[in-house]
């Protein structure tokens, strides 16, 4: 079998921006360390490329060594990509096993053999060492890699560094903002004395139906992460309303329904995909399928999917808990007004799939139940 000849110049700064372009669309961090990663392996003809990243405590280096494994963790002072980083050294290794500074763990986990292995640390703009370029194996006849290929690597590498620090950026703005909005949820709840476990069940049982009715994994966690925001608006009930022991008369029933917009009006005008499904599920989440709901008395499939299935998780859990008006009611009460409400308050395909998943439902009710 015949080599592929090595790249010449042009084909490689076309290989760089060919990467660049795909890089430059990407947002999701595992998804842009796996593009590096297939960059690093066609510039230098290497079998396998790995980023390592260097973890907040300095204490470890972590990386996805295999597509489909979870991460792996080795002590940052360990093997030779520790080395390299430790001492901000680039390393060329024609054969690891004959070399003492090398760890067989990962090996031994992916049942992967290496043999030749280069290794260069990515610093950041003022110059700390965030993480290192790994690749494995070269696939030309010696099987070894060479000062060429260095060079290669290192043009990719600097700009590997700037996108993966942007990348942990948006990626801490991202969890930042699902505490955020996970919390601002709990307070919702705490102030009206629901505990913050409701919120917790409500996200689960939303997923459990999402991924049922057919949504995509990532639409799944959206909601998930989203649905905790459902009672928002409740921030700006008064707490004479929010907190009265018995039922609403028609007057204070009006004045707690504004809570859906109300809170739809607080997150509507981000731009960010989970905040932008937070107030949908805030806005719909008391829509009913026959159109006797609120606010806006949308019916069916004008309803959004995330408010239709935030609709049914709120209800199940908020029947099957204390309020400060009402005892928590028994499941079969539960399970008959569900069967009752199919297609009246409630989408009958995710009725369905409630029931056809309740054991789901149950172990999380068991779960995340309330302490008190
Ligand atoms: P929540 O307590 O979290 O209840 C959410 C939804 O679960 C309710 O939306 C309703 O669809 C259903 N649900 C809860 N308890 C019952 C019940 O005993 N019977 C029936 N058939 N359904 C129930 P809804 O009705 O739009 O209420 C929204 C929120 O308004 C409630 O959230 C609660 O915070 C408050 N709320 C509603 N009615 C009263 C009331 O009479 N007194 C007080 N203090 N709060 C109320
Ligand atoms: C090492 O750096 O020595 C081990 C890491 C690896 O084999 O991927
Ligand atoms: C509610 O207002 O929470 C539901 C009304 C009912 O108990 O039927
Ligand atoms: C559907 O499953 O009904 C479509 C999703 C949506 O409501 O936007
Ligand atoms: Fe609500
Ligand atoms: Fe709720």
């Amino acid at each position: 079998m015949k080599h592929k000849k090595s790249l010449d110049a042009n084909e490689i700064l076309e290989l760089i921006f060919t990467f660049l372009t795909e890089l430059s669309s990407l947002r999701n961090y595992d998804d842009i360390i796996r593009v590096l990663a297939d960059m690093g392996r066609a510039l230098t003809g290497a079998d396998r490329c790995t980023i390592w990243v260097v973890s907040d405590d300095k204490k470890k280096i972590w990386a996805k060594v295999a597509h489909g494994m979870d991460e792996i963790e080795l002590d940052i002072h360990s093997g030779i990509v520790g080395n390299a980083i430790m001492n901000n050294q680039k390393i060329i290794i024609d054969d690891v096993y004959s070399d003492n500074r090398f760890n067989p763990d990962v090996d031994k986990i992916t049942g992967y053999v290496t043999k030749s292995m280069m290794v260069i640390p990515m610093s950041d703009n003022d110059n700390r060492i965030i993480g290192a370029f790994q690749v494995i194996n070269h696939k030309n006849e010696q099987s070894i890699f060479d000062k060429r290929d260095m060079e290669r690597l290192m043009l990719a590498s600097t700009y590997a560094a700037e996108t993966l620090v942007a990348a942990k950026l948006t990626k801490e703005i991202e969890d930042t903002q699902k505490e955020v909005v996970f919390t601002m949820g709990a307070i919702g709840e705490s102030r009206s004395k629901e505990t913050g476990n409701h919120v917790k069940r409500v996200a689960e049982y939303s997923k459990i139906l999402a991924l049922a009715c057919g949504l995509s994994f990532e639409d799944a966690e959206l909601l998930k992460d989203a649905s905790p925001m459902h009672d928002i608006g409740k921030v700006a009930i008064p707490d004479s309303i929010l907190n009265k022991p018995g039922r609403f008369d028609a007057q204070e029933r009006l004045i707690m329904d504004t809570h859906a917009e109300l809170g739809y009006g607080m997150i509507k005008n981000s731009d960010r995909p989970l905040l932008k499904a937070a107030s949908i599920v805030a806005y719909e989440h008391h829509e009913k399928w026959d159109g006797t709901g609120y606010p806006r008395k949308l019916s069916g499939e004008n309803i959004h999917i995330y408010g239709r299935i935030t609709a049914l998780a709120d209800v199940f859990d908020a029947l099957g808990s204390d309020r400060i008006y009402k005892k928590a009611w028994d499941d079969e009460r539960i399970f008959a007004l569900f069967k009752e409400e199919r297609g009246k308050h409630f989408d009958p395909d995710l009725i369905d799939l409630f029931f056809d998943n309740l054991d789901k439902f149950l172990k999380i009710r068991e779960k995340l139940k309330d302490e008190f």
